[in-house]
């Protein structure tokens, strides 16, 4: 009989996952690890630990969080699974007993697993894995234990997004949850100290993936797309999403002092957004800059391998510009080479941005979301400079630490998991942000192969 990681290629090279957890000191550094750099990078990825049931699907794996911190010029690791409940049932089991989403039927009451596996932050004092069907699960910022799913004190009563906004001048985290049941969608604000203190339904025209949102100083921006939740056709289509170009995509602009009743809605060209890179309001227009795919058959990737869906099936750097008064929405190409994983600055988030950095370069075969190389954009002057990792390589979500907390926007270092194919293990590249092409700052060996996953914050010490 033929299993799953056979021949799916999200269980094999450095997709596959890594069924070992470990504690690694003391690492070995190439070059100078700078004495500014005292933290923990947190890295989040799906990493199933059974052989799964049916077809996998990338985003169903099991959340494993890498942890690398640096301190005085040393590096160490730790990995652990996050213990969601449904993983402790399948370890009782001793075999995988949820199914993914290409396998739902709407014949079954669904059963998701929390797997926690898209992305990890750090607010008020707790260290959140998230990922955005469930609540978040709070981990032991040291140990990286699971201390269980976070609902604020009983206030959260949605799934949580994976890309919660923090505000660098207010602290407070704005997220969103969405459900293929009215409301679809519902607005929260947790302010600095942790306390939830606001959550309102947000009315849409349709039920959608809504991954991520865009924020500024004073609004926030919802990004409704044509991938339709929908129940009908389920078994011929593979899924429960559909893609509907005929309706467009829609950008939801709701000012951050106002209410659900204050969304107005603009239309753009049919497209698929997983993830902005920043956004911010000036001469009243809202600049809203997105790794954009033209279309995007989530259900089916056997057809993203298809002549006639190439081009549009991978994301490219684009600007939406919302005209507040005139209406309507500008939409112009930043780039023609594919990307994802756009990041800036996080002091920057909301404000105006001049320097982006992204995953570029499809490693083949192109239907993979693996990437040759990142790429920094000067987007005041419309230049870019790109590091290789070289042909054996793949690299994951390039990341933006300052010098310090006061330091220009470009002063301070990237840094990026890289997958080193010739050793079969993965670095972490410390790279300075002025100059990502140069010889790396530093790099830290691990001592063996992080998969490639989704998403990673720093945290200072
Ligand atoms: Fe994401």
């Amino acid at each position: 009989m033929t299993r799953e990681s056979d021949d799916n290629p999200f269980l094999q090279g450095n997709f596959a996952p890594w069924r070992m957890e470990g504690d690694a000191p003391d690492l070995e550094v190439r070059g100078e690890l700078p004495r500014e750099l005292r933290g923990t990078f947190y890295r989040n990825g799906p990493n199933p630990a059974y052989e799964p049931l049916g077809r996998y699907h990338w985003f169903d794996g099991d959340g494993m969080i890498h942890a690398i911190s640096l301190r005085d010029g040393r590096a160490s690791y730790r990995n652990r699974w996050v213990q969601s409940r449904g993983l402790a049932e399948e370890r009782t089991a001793g075999e995988a007993t949820y199914r993914g989403l290409l396998e739902m039927r709407p014949t079954e009451a669904p059963r998701f697993k929390n797997t926690a596996n898209t992305n990890i932050v750090w607010h008020a004092g707790k260290l959140l894995a998230l990922v955005e069907a469930a609540l978040p699960t709070a981990l032991a910022p040291c140990t990286l234990e699971t201390l269980g799913e976070w609902d604020f004190g009983g206030r959260l009563g949605t799934p949580m997004t994976a890309h919660p906004k923090i505000d660098p001048e207010t602290g407070e985290m704005l997220f969103f949850g969405y459900s293929p049941f009215p409301p679809y969608l519902t607005y929260h604000v947790v302010d600095r100290s942790g306390a939830l203190v606001r959550s309102e339904p947000i009315e849409l025209a349709w039920p959608s993936m809504i991954h991520d949102f865009a924020v500024t100083k004073d609004s926030v921006v919802f990004i409704l797309c044509p991938l339709v939740f929908s129940f009908e056709r389920v078994a011929e289509r593979g899924g429960v999403f559909s893609w509907e170009p005929e309706r467009g995509t829609r950008l939801g602009v709701m000012p951050r002092s106002g209410g659900s009743g204050d969304v107005r809605w603009f239309e753009t060209d049919a497209s698929y957004v997983f993830h902005p890179l920043n956004a911010y309001e000036e001469d009243g227009r809202i600049v809203v800059d997105v790794a954009r795919y033209g279309r995007f058959d989530f259900m089916s990737p056997g057809r993203e391998r298809d002549p006639k869906w190439q081009g549009d099936a991978s994301a490219h750097l684009h600007r939406w510009t919302i005209d507040l008064t005139g209406g309507g929405v500008g939409s112009t190409p930043l780039d023609d080479v594919s990307c994802e994983f756009p990041r800036a600055d996080e002091r920057r988030l909301g404000r105006k941005h001049r320097y982006g950095y992204a995953a570029v370069e499809p490693a083949p075969p192109s239907s993979m979301p693996g990437w040759r190389a990142i790429r920094r954009y000067d987007l005041e002057h419309g230049t870019f400079e790109t590091r290789h990792f070289g042909v054996a390589s793949g690299c994951g979500e390039p990341l933006f630490i300052p010098r310090t907390a006061g330091s220009a926007e470009d002063d301070g270092w990237v840094i990026v998991l890289v997958y080193d194919g010739t050793r079969d293990a993965s670095d972490l590249h410390v790279l300075n942000a002025g100059d990502i092409a140069g010889e790396p700052v530093a790099t830290v060996r691990l001592p063996h192969r992080v998969p490639y996953g989704f998403h990673g914050n720093w945290v200072p010490a």
